[in-house]
């Protein structure tokens, strides 16, 4: 089964300032001839490549800037000749030495997958008190100096057809629909992962949206925010909390277009999950922090039950 993003690989003209956003936000890189591969702590990377690094595979996206490739993690070898097994009926699939597969996804992503051992985190003494609840007598909050991500938690691309994408991550990857949003998007859980989501397809023309990491808290994801907007890199939506999935989020602009997000608080499903059809707006915030893009109110009239078995997602109304 597919656990996850194993490694996002980025291509930038300006590959010094790419680096330089990849450490402030908090990643740890080993330095390459060729970029810099940063690691997340759950075993998962960032690659950062010059764009015309002739290694990498061709660009997707139309300025050849940004997320060249996703490699998707799966647990097994068995699993690995699964995906090669299922993919190969209708599209190229290759193989690198080291058994890495390569492909091309009904939208024109690149992706891959590869065996990803993931590693057991750290625990996190992350207590929430309440005016009743006080599981943190006689000490502190934690205090960060930084954030750290500690795993790569979704990936969002712009995608203009929504259904033959279902089709492929669903039916033929073992991907679960967690929620939709009417009209706007799906989201969809890798089956060997519990966050809400691993990949959210928005409906418009290919491109990238946006990236997550995970953090154990809101006060870590508040010390790496301030800390980007004080090594000079900007927001767009600043902080807030998205009633679909519950993240926590602060947006930062990405240079090579799209946003990077760092990511705190989030629901954990399973397959007893029961997914929703959701107004977009509705969804997409909860509370925000800034002045602008204030949410709807309107609780309960937001979500219903998504049909099942669900319909096309072109035919949901
Ligand atoms: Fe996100």
């Amino acid at each position: 089964m597919i656990n996850g993003v194993e490694t996002m690989v980025f291509a930038a003209a300006d590959l010094a300032k790419l680096i330089r956003f990849f450490r402030d936000f908090g990643l740890s890189e080993n330095e390459t001839s060729l970029g810099a591969n940063f690691n997340l702590p759950e075993g998962s990377r960032v690659l950062v490549r010059k764009a015309d690094d002739a290694t990498l595979p061709p660009p997707f996206l139309p300025d050849g800037q940004g997320p060249r490739e996703v490699i998707w993690g799966v647990d097994s070898q068995a699993s690995l000749d699964g995906v090669r097994c299922e993919l190969s009926r209708d599209r190229e699939v290759t193989k690198d030495a080291d058994g890495t597969l390569h492909a091309v996804d009904p939208s024109g992503l690149r992706i891959g997958f590869r065996v990803f051992a993931r590693k057991a985190l750290p625990p996190s003494s992350t207590k929430e008190n309440t005016q009743t609840d006080r599981p943190r007598w006689n000490r502190t909050r934690q205090w960060f100096e930084r954030a750290q991500p500690k795993v790569i938690q979704h990936v969002v691309f712009g995608i203009p057809d929504i259904d033959p994408a279902l089709d492929f991550y669903v039916n033929r990857l073992g991907f679960r629909v967690s929620d939709v949003s009417r009209d706007r998007g799906v989201f969809l859980r890798a089956q060997g992962r519990n966050e809400h989501h691993n990949l959210f397809f928005v409906k418009r023309p290919l491109s990238f949206h946006h990236m997550a990491f995970g953090l154990d808290s809101i006060d870590e994801l508040m010390v790496g925010a301030n800390h980007m907007q004080r090594q000079g890199w900007s927001s767009n939506f600043g902080l807030g909390r998205h009633r679909v999935s519950s993240i926590v989020f602060f947006y930062i602009s990405c240079p090579t277009g799209g946003e990077i997000e760092y990511a705190a608080d989030g629901d954990y499903i399973d397959d007893n999950w029961v997914p929703r059809l959701w107004e977009p707006a509705f969804a997409n915030q909860y509370w925000m922090a800034g002045p602008k893009n204030l949410p709807p109110t309107e609780i309960g009239k937001g979500a219903r039950p998504l049909p099942q078995p669900m319909p096309r997602f072109s035919e949901l109304g």
